[in-house]
């Protein structure tokens, strides 16, 4: 078990009546003038815009408003917010919705106090110093961005999606409502069940020893999605299950499950060439990617793939032939993919096989020109990202 430090900082209001508490939770984290940043319609659609509005105005707290993130948010936006924070005095960010207006929030916050291009940090040619509080009322499980360090963008250039992670934008406060994600159109559901269950994969996927705590904290996380899943597929309005699977996506990817060890996230980033390129929802692109890292890299280490398939999938363990366990296991995934309406491949993601250039170009920003890898349980070079592409192009 390696050496780690676990920073969770970000508080935490989870229920039906936590939205009452936003105005005294902004106050106490010091913002007076704060920016809602929101998505398309979804949340002045439910009313939660309205509560939002409510609860600041009632606390005596200033607001301005920058809507209009999209899915793999856009640099653009994340532009036009600091400057508007700038020119408005802005001393605190509120993002309501899910991954993509957390994010922009994110980068908002660090590209507050630079001087030069936000994008830069992306680049790696910045570090973040002071930057904008900022919090969330949380409308979508997925991607545990409501307490993780990361951010991940989309310029619209060149069309690259890259992250950017700092304890120092981690949230100060998530509002987490499962009654909110109740209006969720299903696809986006199994999107967020698919990216809950990545993270989790993405740390449990490792060659380190002596990991129980960890490995059963992650089990039992999968477990969990896996149980639930299918009851909010069901029955959107369940808060029972709502509520598994909202919590279930926080602890995901608050680092919880990476106490210990060393993740993996190539399937992470060979997706993020596939959302920049395709515009495709994060968790779809996933799960059309999962199962062919999975086969590539699986004899890497038999044994992890024979305990998934066994703790996690449930498989009758094989102890005459191990690799016929663990290919079980990632069958039994990809079919629990497929019964929430996910794709387990490129074609069925996009519609269409990528053509060989498209996947030359994927992998070729994914090493960036060969001068990254990616992954730990197999180290991927150009040549191993253009296979998986390859074998996910079935
Ligand atoms: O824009 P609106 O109208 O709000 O609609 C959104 C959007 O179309 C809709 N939605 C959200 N809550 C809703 C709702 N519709 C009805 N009712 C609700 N309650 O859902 C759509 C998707 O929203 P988005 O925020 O894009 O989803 P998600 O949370 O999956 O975020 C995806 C982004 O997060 C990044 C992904 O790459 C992607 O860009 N990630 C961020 C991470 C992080 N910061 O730690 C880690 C992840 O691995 C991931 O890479
Ligand atoms: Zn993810």
């Amino acid at each position: 078990m390696k050496d780690f430090t676990y920073y969770a900082p970000t508080e935490v209001a989870f229920g039906a009546h936590s939205e009452q508490r936003i105005g005294k939770l902004v106050a106490k984290y010091g913002g007076t003038k704060v920016l809602i940043h929101y998505g398309g319609q979804s949340a002045e659609r439910s009313g939660l815009l309205g509560v939002v509005r409510e609860q600041l105005t009632a606390a005596g707290i200033a607001y301005v408003e920058l809507g209009g993130v999209v899915p793999n948010p856009r640099v653009s936006k994340v532009r036009e917010g600091i400057e508007i924070c700038r020119r408005e005095g802005v001393d605190f960010i509120l993002a309501v919705g899910g991954g993509s207006v957390i994010d922009s929030s994110k980068a908002i916050a660090f590209g507050f106090g630079y001087e030069g291009d936000v994008w830069d940090f992306f680049l790696g040619k910045a570090t973040a110093g002071e930057c904008l509080p900022l919090a969330t009322v949380l409308t979508i499980p997925a991607a545990g961005s409501e307490m993780s360090d990361g951010c991940v963008v989309t310029n619209e250039e060149g069309w690259h999606k890259r992250g950017y992670s700092t304890n120092k934008v981690r949230c100060k406060f998530a509002i987490m409502n499962p009654e909110r994600t109740y209006t969720l159109p299903p696809y986006q559901t199994a999107c967020g069940i698919v990216d809950i269950m990545m993270h989790t994969m993405e740390r449990y996927f490792s060659h380190e020893d002596e990991m129980s705590l960890t490995d059963n904290i992650a089990e039992a996380i999968l477990r969990t999605v896996l149980d639930w899943g299918p009851v909010v597929m069901r029955e959107p309005e369940n808060y029972r299950a709502r509520a598994q699977i909202m919590w279930a996506g926080s602890l995901a990817h608050n680092d919880l499950t990476g106490c210990g060890t060393i993740g993996d996230w190539a399937t992470h980033h060979l997706e993020h060439e596939l959302s920049a390129i395709f515009d495709v929802a994060h968790g779809a692109g996933l799960a059309a990617v999962w199962g062919s890292w999975a086969r590539y890299v699986k004899n890497e280490d038999i044994s992890r793939f024979v305990r998934f398939a066994v703790n996690v999938m449930g498989v009758e363990n094989d102890f005459v032939d191990p690799e016929r366990t663990a290919l079980k296991g990632i069958e039994k995934m990809e079919e629990f993919y497929r019964s929430i309406g996910m794709p387990t491949s490129i074609p069925e993601l996009i519609g269409r096989p990528v053509t060989e250039e498209e996947i030359l170009q994927m992998a070729d920003k994914c090493c960036r020109q060969d001068t990254h890898t990616e992954g730990n349980f197999k180290v991927l070079y150009r040549k191993e990202m253009e296979d998986v592409y390859r074998l996910a192009n079935k």
